[in-house]
This record gives C-alpha cells, structure tokens and sequence, in this order.
C-alpha cells in the first residue's frame, strides 16, 4: 500500500491548543489513484484532516503515511518534495494578490526548474482547462470568487501531481461548472492520480458514485465502499 499517491491515516488524534479535539482516532487507507469524498458538517476536522496530509499540522498522536512514508517524522528539508507531490486547492483559494492568473499558475513549473516554454505550456493548458486562458494577465483582485476559484484549481492540476486535495473546491460555483471541475478531477484519476475532494454539498456528492468518508465532530462515522466515478462522467453526470 505504497504506491504513489497512497494516503493512510493510523488512529490520528489532533487537538489544537485550546483543546479542540479536530480529529479523534481517525484511521483509513486511500489508495494510488482513487476518488474520494470527505464529508461532515461545518467544524467536523476536514480541512484539518487535509492539512495533515501535506504536513500544514502535525498530529498530536497517530500516524500520517503518503507514499508509504510518516509524513510527520519527515526531515523539514524533505517537505517542499511532499508539497511538490500534492495539489491542494484551498478553502479560501489563496492566490497570490501581486501576481497575475498566469504567475499564479506557473509557479510550481516555474520552482521545478522546467524551461520557461514548457512553464507557459503547462499553466495555460491549466487555465484552459478551468476556461480561464483569456483572463491570463489579470490579477486575482480583477477576478470573481468562482473564477478565483477556477484559478487555484489550475493550479494545483497545472504539473499534473499524484495527489489532489480539494478543499469544498465548488463552494463558489454554479452547477455547470462544478460539473466541469469534478470532471476535470474524475479525468486526474483516470490518469492515476489520488483525488481528495471535501465537501459539505450532499449534491456533489450525489452527482459523482464515488467512496465517501464521513467525518461527525472529528470521528469517522461512514466509510462507503469504492466505487469508479468515471462511469457517470462517460455516461454524462447525474444532477
Ligand atoms: N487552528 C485551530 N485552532 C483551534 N481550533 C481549530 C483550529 N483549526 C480548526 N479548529 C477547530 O477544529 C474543528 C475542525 O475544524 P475544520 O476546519 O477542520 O472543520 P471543517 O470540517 O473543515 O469545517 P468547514 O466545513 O466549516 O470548513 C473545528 O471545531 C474548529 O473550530
Ligand atoms: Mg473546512
């Protein structure tokens, strides 16, 4: 259960400062390449449950594994190559304000050293993808929130990762083009990439048959069997 692109959680506690207990004992395998929903009320621990996965927290006890490796005992050096692996689409999007579309996306080409051909290449394929080409060089503040959005979507797909983790990646968009997101996510994983998208919107999950975890005040309460969401995207997504 190695493969890249695995995540495995090992009974994870996290208790914050104040005493908030966010995760409490939450064990589960996703494998390399599946999609998967992560769902619970407002507060449940999923954005913290994410943030552990590319090691934003740390776990107050229990184990993180990505790849087969602790990713809370790895060296500190180690975690830019950990970032670089995983795609995150954040809760509040978190553009850069100074940079435009285009800077924004290309920004982890442009870190990985690719030529500056091969950078352009990969964050306007990104921004077509989300159907923002033409908005290249405007800045994220000249931006609605569903196209800023859109933005941080490219660019957690723009070098093509091993792992997505989306954070209600949909929360601002209308249902057409919260149809094209998942769709843009259901193709990462055909390609082998691990999807994890959280969700608290019961009818993203209703349009796509894929394995959802529950989270209930920071414990795992459902764990549905897996399912391959690519057939409902062949044979056109339920609405
Ligand atoms: N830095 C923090 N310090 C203290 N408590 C925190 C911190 N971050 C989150 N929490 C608490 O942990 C719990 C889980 O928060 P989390 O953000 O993971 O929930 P969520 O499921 O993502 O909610 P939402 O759907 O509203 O985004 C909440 O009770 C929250 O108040
Ligand atoms: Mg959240």
């Amino acid at each position: 259960m190695s493969g890249r692109g695995a995540i495995q959680f090992l009974r994870v506690t996290k208790r914050f400062a104040g005493g908030q207990v966010a995760l409490d004992e939450v064990s589960f395998v996703v494998e390399a390449g599946e999609f998967v929903f992560l769902t619970g009320d407002s507060g449940a621990g999923k954005t913290t449950l994410l943030s552990l996965i590319y090691r934003a927290a740390l776990p107050t006890s229990g184990s993180v594994l990505v790849n087969g490796r602790n990713v809370g005992s790895l060296p500190p050096k180690k975690v830019p190559y950990l970032r670089r692996s995983i795609g995150v689409v954040f809760q509040d999007s978190r553009l850069i304000r100074r940079k435009t579309v285009f800077e924004n996306v290309g920004y982890l080409p442009r870190i990985l050293g690719l030529s500056a051909a091969r950078q352009r290449e990969l964050a306007m394929n990104a921004l077509a993808q989300v159907g923002l080409e033409a908005r290249a060089g405007a800045f994220p503040a000249q931006l609605s929130g569903g196209e800023q959005q859109r933005v941080a979507i490219a660019r957690a797909l723009a070098n093509d990762p091993p792992i997505i983790l989306a954070d209600e990646p949909t929360g601002n968009l209308d249902p057409e083009l919260s149809r094209q997101i998942f769709k843009l996510f259901v193709e990462a994983r055909q390609r082998g990439t691990t999807v994890l998208v959280a969700t608290h919107d019961p009818n993203a999950i209703r349009s796509l048959p894929a394995r959802v975890l529950r989270l209930k005040a920071g414990q795992l309460t459902e764990d549905s069997a897996r399912r391959d969401p690519a057939s409902a995207i062949e044979g056109g997504v339920r609405s």
